[in-house]
């Protein structure tokens, strides 16, 4: 049997949209505007993260990291993501059987949005965006690309995704993104229901995670103590098959799981996505009862 080719019917759309957070479409003074941003990437700005020592912290609560590449049409920013994202979203839509239009109208989360590549993009095709991340300085500079392209739309809040489903109103976002963010959880299980009760009956959850190519369902453990003097951040990487048990344990139907061409499968080395990674769209079951036996925190 031969595989499906990897279709990227969306990505000049997607790289159209993102042309539009340009100089001509800022709303601020635009040498203010670019110095302002310098001054978060140059860490000139003192952003007090959660923790008063950076000892054995993610080196996001020390350093300043741009995460996704961005032209501004007179500077351009470099990020640790590059152009990742965009090829993301057009994997999402392009395989997973959604259209740009599915998201007019809806309200929409943006889970760990960093620099805010894929909320910008959201922000232009839903009724209404969040945008969380638990570093408070990324927050901060996505209100800031907010404000400056007057997007009316797009709201960002510091706030874990532990605690999405106690400050943001229960059964509301239609659509939740959550890219390269769940093996970044202690608890992935906790997280995942956190999101499903934030989550609007049968709302969609557009997910991806870092993975590796077993087909058992295992879960290799990282954790801190990975890397001598920098502290590794990545906890629990699952398999495809456990990617799927987790999302189905946290109340999940797995509509589709895969690299995109085959189902329960990861990326290969030469996808533009990167290797080893799988992504998943999970439609939320309405009142679906979490197994509560070895719960970590109160949750329903
Ligand atoms: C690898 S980056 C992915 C960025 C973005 N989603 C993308 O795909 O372009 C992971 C992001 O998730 C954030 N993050 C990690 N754990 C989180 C949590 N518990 N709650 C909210 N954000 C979290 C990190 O701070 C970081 O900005």
């Amino acid at each position: 049997m031969t595989e499906e080719a990897l279709s990227f019917n969306s990505v000049s759309e997607l790289y159209k949209i993102v042309g539009g957070y340009k100089i001509n479409n800022l709303a601020v003074d635009s040498r203010y505007f670019r110095e302002h941003l310098l001054e978060y990437v140059n860490e000139e700005i003192a952003v007090s993260e959660k923790y008063i020592s950076s000892r054995n912290q993610n080196p996001h609560m020390v350093k300043f990291f741009w995460g996704h590449d961005h032209d501004f049409g007179y500077f351009k920013l470099s990020g640790l993501m590059g152009t990742r994202h965009i090829w993301l979203l057009s994997r999402m839509l392009d395989h997973f059987g959604l259209s740009l239009n599915d998201l007019a109208g809806k309200t929409v989360l943006d889970v760990g949005c960093w620099t805010g590549g894929v909320s910008l993009i959201l922000s232009k095709l839903a009724a209404e965006v969040y945008a969380i991340d638990e570093i408070h300085k990324y927050v901060d500079v996505v209100n800031f690309l907010s404000e400056s392209f007057d997007i009316k739309n797009l709201y960002a809040k510091w706030l874990s995704l532990y605690e999405v489903n106690t400050a943001f109103n229960r059964n509301k976002f239609d659509f939740v993104f959550c890219f390269g963010v769940i093996y970044h959880l202690t608890d992935p299980l906790v997280g995942l229901r956190r999101i499903y009760n934030s989550m609007a009956p049968g709302g969609l959850l557009c997910i991806e995670t870092m993975s590796h190519p077993m087909e058992e369902s295992v879960c290799i453990y990282e954790g801190p103590s990975i890397s001598e003097g920098i502290c590794g951040w990545n906890y629990f990487i699952p398999s495809p098959k456990a990617f799927q048990r987790l999302l189905q344990d946290a109340g999940f139907e797995v509509v589709h799981i895969g690299n995109g061409v085959k189902p329960l499968s990861v990326t290969s080395s030469n996808d533009p996505l990167g290797e080893n990674r799988c992504l998943a769209l999970a439609r939320k079951v309405s009142n679906h009862v979490f197994c509560r036996a070895g719960i970590s925190v109160d949750i329903d």
